[in-house]
């Protein structure tokens, strides 16, 4: 491909998000053109697409589909349209970027992948936080050895939107027929643990894990007063490696913290290291290690080129990570280079996910996988 090309943009869904994280990721990165923005509500699409310099806007997903200046297309809507979207992208026949989760079961989400693959089309999902400076230097540590044989791997996530009753739920507004527990913080942000967990230390064996609810009422968005539903606020879960490594992990919406609120510990023979990822008196992350010699944990200062250019320890985590991740995700396109942070990936998330679900349901270990990669 000609070093000049670029890789032609189509965003969905103009929120939140697209605003706080992917659009300044194409707005930073001078491989990408800018070309549409699309948004059922269109004062949404136009409002973002001034504010990032995109050249048009749409109100409907179909014709931005037949856009031909459009190469690839960046899901950024809510969860349960990702499936139905990111089929219709991929039968367009455009490359495709999709929030997480990619689907709401492992099978759908596998299903998606084999789509991908046998049209030859790209895929990505939105994993914020494998693009985090600190993450990258420990997984580094891992692959070349540094660490030595890995044993222990925690992942901790804290959140405390959902402390308070009355902050709208907006991932459920009815109990769906037989559900006790519905679950919530292991969907939405245990799906990145658990990638995060698996791309640092390998494939799981085995989980088991404990869901509850801790805040029984609750506002529900677009509803009037407080109701009753029973969400999972807290998930915690042991995790049997297929290395042999021992791991724990825990998500939730009740921990008090600041955001984006994950911490990784990894302890190995020759070293341990622990990364927060908690924006703490402006600076998004750090990153300790401590060696068998060594034993008080020290700060490790993450050089500048571990940065997308221009951007510091001091730069928003959404756009701080998402910058990186757009240039990544831009030059595998345009360079062919190797895939990685796949459909595959969100699949094999979501079926880690399956299963910590029904460990709870079943009250016992669960075997993994539970759907197999096609
Ligand atoms: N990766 C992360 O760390 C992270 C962080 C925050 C949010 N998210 C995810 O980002 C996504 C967007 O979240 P949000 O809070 O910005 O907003 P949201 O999900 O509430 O809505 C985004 C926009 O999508 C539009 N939309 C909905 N259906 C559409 C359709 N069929 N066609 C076109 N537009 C449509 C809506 O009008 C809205 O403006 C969600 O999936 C959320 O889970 C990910």
């Amino acid at each position: 491909m000609s070093p000049d090309r670029k890789l032609g943009v189509g965003v969905i869904g103009a929120l939140a998000w697209a605003d706080k994280a992917h659009l300044p990721g194409y707005a930073h990165y001078d491989r990408c053109r800018r070309v549409a923005i699309c948004d059922i509500l269109p004062e949404r699409a136009r409002h973002l697409a001034d504010k990032f310099g995109f050249e048009r806007i749409y109100d409907n997903v179909e014709a931005m589909l037949a856009d031909p200046d459009i190469d690839m297309v960046d899901i950024c809507t809510p969860t349960d349209t990702h499936l139905a979207l990111s089929r219709q992208v991929l039968a367009a026949g455009k490359h495709v970027l999709c929030e997480k989760p990619i689907a709401l079961n492992a099978a759908d989400a596998f299903g998606l992948a084999r789509e991908a693959n046998e049209k030859a089309l790209r895929t990505k999902v939105g994993f914020t936080f494998r693009y985090s400076p600190a993450l990258k230097q420990m997984k580094q540590w891992i692959v070349d050895g540094t660490m030595g044989e890995i044993y222990h791997v925690q992942g901790f996530q804290q959140n405390s939107q959902w402390l308070d009753p009355m902050f709208p739920l907006r991932q459920y507004s009815e109990i769906p027929p037989g559900e006790k527990l519905l679950p919530a913080s292991i969907v939405g942000y245990g799906s990145h643990l658990v990638d995060l967990l698996r791309w640092l230390a390998g494939d799981f064996k085995a989980v088991s894990s404990l869901m509850r609810n801790f805040v029984p009422e609750r506002i529900v968005r677009g509803q009037e007063g407080l109701k009753r539903l029973p969400i999972d606020d807290g998930t915690v879960a042991i995790i049997d490696y297929e290395s042999g490594a021992q791991g724990t992990l825990q998500t939730s919406f009740v921990a008090i913290g600041n955001y984006p609120g994950i911490e990784i510990r990894i302890y190995g023979s020759k070293g341990a290291a622990i990364g927060r990822l908690v924006v703490e008196n402006g600076i998004a992350e750090t990153l300790h290690f401590a060696t068998p010699d060594q034993v008080e944990f020290r700060e490790v200062e993450l050089p500048p080129e571990s940065f997308p250019p221009g951007a510091t320890i001091n730069t928003p985590w959404p756009e701080l990570y998402y910058r990186q991740l757009v240039r990544d995700w831009t030059d595998e396109i345009l360079d062919d280079l190797p895939a990685d942070n796949t459909f595959i990936d969100g699949a094999k998330s979501q079926d880690i996910v399956d299963a910590i679900v029904l460990s709870q349901k079943e009250r016992r270990w669960v075997s993994l996988p539970l759907h197999k990669e096609p």
